[in-house]
């Protein structure tokens, strides 16, 4: 028996990615975007066969790009051996469904590419539900109509939903129910979490986060001496993980590494993931990981703080770490705002322990004084 990662590797799909240039987008920028689509592409288990790339004023409403370059498209497919085409941009189902009557090939977007790798990397109960509830609320408004499956019901015994209820409606209310199942189970889950969170009381909490492969775990294990994965592939992280590490001398913290962040990461995804990014939002600081290194670091950079910001994350607690250093050249030069680091060499990191020190310890400072000026406004006997 082969696991489907390992029957995935021996039989790759063979894949065309396929990206829309819009006016006044540059066309390096949709190369880009279709660099790291390859990039996810491969750690979802798929093979890049091609790229096609068409220039418009909008997404065409039935086939998102035109009816012609679709057929182009799908001949060039055949040429090429390829069976999969991957969009850079969200798709409708009726596009989805006209794109693969036309071109005769599976049709996906970057959305379910990224839903498929996290599906893939899911261990955890609370992670599994977390993923499948993104993925049902992103097929939801997704269903189809399904006119062969249009079924009226007579409203017989035991019949919910009634007279005249379609396949599509009846899909849409199990899918509903189910959501709200996955719903209920997270909340369960998100309140054992804040009672671990209760118990850990006392040590401060430092979350890294930060656009995925910036370097969160190589340098979660640098600040913990921890064994935890680091892979140069997307989304390695997708449970949160906790553990001890010191700070400056006396002084320990709990860090948590936690899921990272891409472009146009499905929304469906942020929200369902809430119970694992709370962490983050609960974090006494967080450290803002940056692949300094990377010539679109500006533009990740403004994806994680956009992320962070929906995630009602205080950005009075957030400490930009600019990691990859050693990738640098050498006269790069390194403004005194940030802190630079490597976390692969460990240069820098005594810098960055000595200032999560001293963040850390002006909080406690702060929050002891606060507790005794609430506990002055009780009224005494
Ligand atoms: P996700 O789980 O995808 O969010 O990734 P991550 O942010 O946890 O990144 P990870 O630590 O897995 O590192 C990604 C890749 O960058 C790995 O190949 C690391 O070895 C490499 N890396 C991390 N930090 C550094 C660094 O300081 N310098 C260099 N040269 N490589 C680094």
């Amino acid at each position: 028996m082969h696991t489907l990662e390992e029957r995935r590797a021996a039989d790759p799909r063979r894949a065309i990615l396929v990206g829309l240039v819009l006016p006044g987008q540059p066309v390096y920028v949709v190369e880009e975007h279709l660099d790291e689509l390859a990039q996810l592409a491969d750690t979802a288990g798929a093979r890049v066969a091609g790229r096609a790339m068409q220039a418009r004023k909008a997404p065409d409403p039935a086939t998102f790009v035109g009816h012609g370059k679709a057929e182009e498209i799908s001949a060039s497919a055949r040429e090429l051996g390829a069976d999969l085409l991957i969009f850079d941009d969200d798709l409708s189902g009726s596009q989805v469904k006209n794109l693969e009557e036309l071109t005769k090939l599976s049709v996906m977007d970057r959305s379910s590419l990224i839903l498929d790798i996290f599906d893939q990397r899911a261990r955890s109960r609370e992670a599994r539900t977390q993923v499948e509830l993104a993925r049902l609320k992103y097929s939801l408004p997704r269903l189809t109509r399904q006119w062969s499956h249009l079924s009226r019901q007579g409203g017989g015994v035991g019949l919910r939903g009634g007279e005249g209820e379609s396949q599509l409606e009846q899909d849409r209310r199990v899918l509903r129910s189910r959501i709200r199942r996955l719903e209920e189970d997270l909340e369960k889950i998100e309140r054992t979490r804040n009672v671990q969170r209760h118990g850990r009381a006392g040590a401060p909490t430092v979350a890294l986060t930060g656009y995925t492969n910036a370097g969160k775990s190589t340098l979660f294990n640098r600040l913990t001496a921890a064994g935890t994965l680091a892979e140069d592939r997307l989304f390695a992280t997708l449970d949160a993980k906790l553990r001890r590490g010191s700070v400056d001398g006396a002084r320990t913290a709990v860090f948590a590494d936690t899921v990272g962040f891409i472009r146009k990461l499905p929304h469906h995804l942020v929200s369902s993931f809430r119970s694992t990014l709370g962490e983050v939002t609960a974090a006494d600081l967080v450290l803002h990981v940056i692949d300094r290194s990377h010539p679109r670091w500006e533009e990740q950079a403004a994806v994680a703080e956009q992320v962070m910001d929906e995630l009602g994350v205080d950005r009075g607690r957030v400490v930009n770490v600019y990691n990859k250093t050693d990738l640098l050249p050498a006269d790069e030069p390194r403004n005194g705002q940030a802190l630079w680091v490597s976390a692969a060499t460990g240069e820098g990191i005594p810098a960055l322990k000595a200032e999560l020190g001293r963040r850390l310890g002006k909080m406690r400072t702060r929050d002891s004084r606060d507790s005794r000026d609430s506990r002055d406004t009780i009224p005494r006997p």
